[in-house]
């Protein structure tokens, strides 16, 4: 009897967390970071009336973060010593994106474990009968045109780890050793700050979080797009409102920026009063 009446106590529990999570679902706004599916990211408070981040209605881009370190974790080493290896540079985890079908977590286990799937001894491309909700055709990688396959990037006795020139593995959340492998030279830059994104402190030494390589392209396909390196377009935002006590943006029309009567209307427009 007792037995019975704890038990139907945790129903109850069950069933009322059950209907939280999916009322909780419902109401869920998420939004992509930088590649849509693979960089989401869900809307909530980090203080009273203080969102981590604001979405894009129009494109479900974020437009703007309200803690550019919220949800990061130390980068980790670079293999060369310079100006950023000072400064406190952090990045988001890539393993929560892609462990979102449980792939990562289970797969040594699961299906790679050397015998179900056997390692493989050759890196040659061959034709698989899994994964193709993520590489449609093994034959046909869109990466590399030919030059490179599965194994050039990932590890086949670790299935959970990337791999490095000399069979080294590689954590999922530090793409750009792996990527910095064959692309030194866009590796170099994103290093210097010309390619990618960070965001936070603006002074030298500040702390910023930087965006790995994945959280822009997707490793499997970046042969795809009008400019043929995989990016979906997005479309531009509105422009935003025309200031208090202005009716046009005229003003921004190089061919006006010189002329001094049109300035003196526009700053009298926004001032008010007449001559200064
Ligand atoms: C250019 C390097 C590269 C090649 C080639 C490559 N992968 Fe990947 N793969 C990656 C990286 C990097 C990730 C992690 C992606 C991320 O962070 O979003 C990944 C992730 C995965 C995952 C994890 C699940 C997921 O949702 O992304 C699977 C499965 C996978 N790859 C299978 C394959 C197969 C099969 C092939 C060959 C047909 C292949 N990969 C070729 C680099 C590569
Ligand atoms: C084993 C070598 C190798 C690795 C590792 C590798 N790539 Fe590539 N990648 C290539 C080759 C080869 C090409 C094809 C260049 C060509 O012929 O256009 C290419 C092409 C690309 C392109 C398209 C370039 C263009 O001009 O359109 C992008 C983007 C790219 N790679 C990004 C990445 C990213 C991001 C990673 C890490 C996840 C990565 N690559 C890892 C070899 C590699
Ligand atoms: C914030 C997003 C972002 C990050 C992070 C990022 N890239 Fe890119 N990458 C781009 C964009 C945008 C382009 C230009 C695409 C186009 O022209 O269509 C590009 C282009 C490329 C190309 C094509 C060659 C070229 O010079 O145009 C390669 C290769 C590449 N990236 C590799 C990398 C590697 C490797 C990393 C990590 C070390 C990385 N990217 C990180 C956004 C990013």
């Amino acid at each position: 009897m007792k037995h019975r009446i704890q038990s139907s106590i945790l129903a109850t529990i069950c069933l009322t967390l059950w209907a939280g999570i999916s009322y909780a679902a419902e109401e869920e706004t998420v939004c992509f970071e930088s590649r849509k599916g693979s960089s989401e990211v869900v809307q909530r408070e980090i203080r009273p009336g203080w969102p981590n981040v604001k979405c894009s209605e129009r494109t479900n881009g974020v437009l703007w973060w309200g803690d550019p370190f919220d949800g990061t974790v130390p980068m980790g080493d670079m293999p060369v010593e310079a100006d950023y290896s000072h400064a406190e540079a952090v990045v988001k985890p890539r393993d929560q994106q892609i462990d979102k079908n449980k792939l990562l977590s289970i797969c040594t286990t699961a299906c790679h474990d050397g015998k179900y799937v056997p390692v493989p001894t050759s890196l040659e491309p061959r034709p698989l009968k899994m994964h193709q909700d993520i590489v449609p055709d093994s034959m046909d990688l869109q990466h590399g045109r030919g030059a490179i396959w599965c194994l050039s990037c990932h590890s086949a006795k670790k299935r959970d780890k990337l791999i490095d020139h000399f069979g080294n593995p590689i954590s999922f959340n530090q793409p750009q050793k792996l990527c910095g492998k064959c692309h030194g030279q866009v590796y170099r830059d994103w290093r210097d700050g010309i390619h990618g994104k960070r965001i936070g402190m603006w002074k030298t030494g500040g702390k910023k979080r930087w965006w790995t390589c994945t959280e822009c392209h997707n490793p499997h396909d970046v042969q795809q797009g009008i400019r043929d390196s995989g990016f979906a377009q997005l479309q531009p935002e509105a422009a935003p409102a025309v200031p208090k006590g202005m009716s046009n943006t005229d003003h921004e029309k190089h061919a006006e920026h010189g002329d001094p009567s049109w300035w003196k209307d526009a700053l009298n427009a926004i001032f008010g009063g007449g001559d200064h």
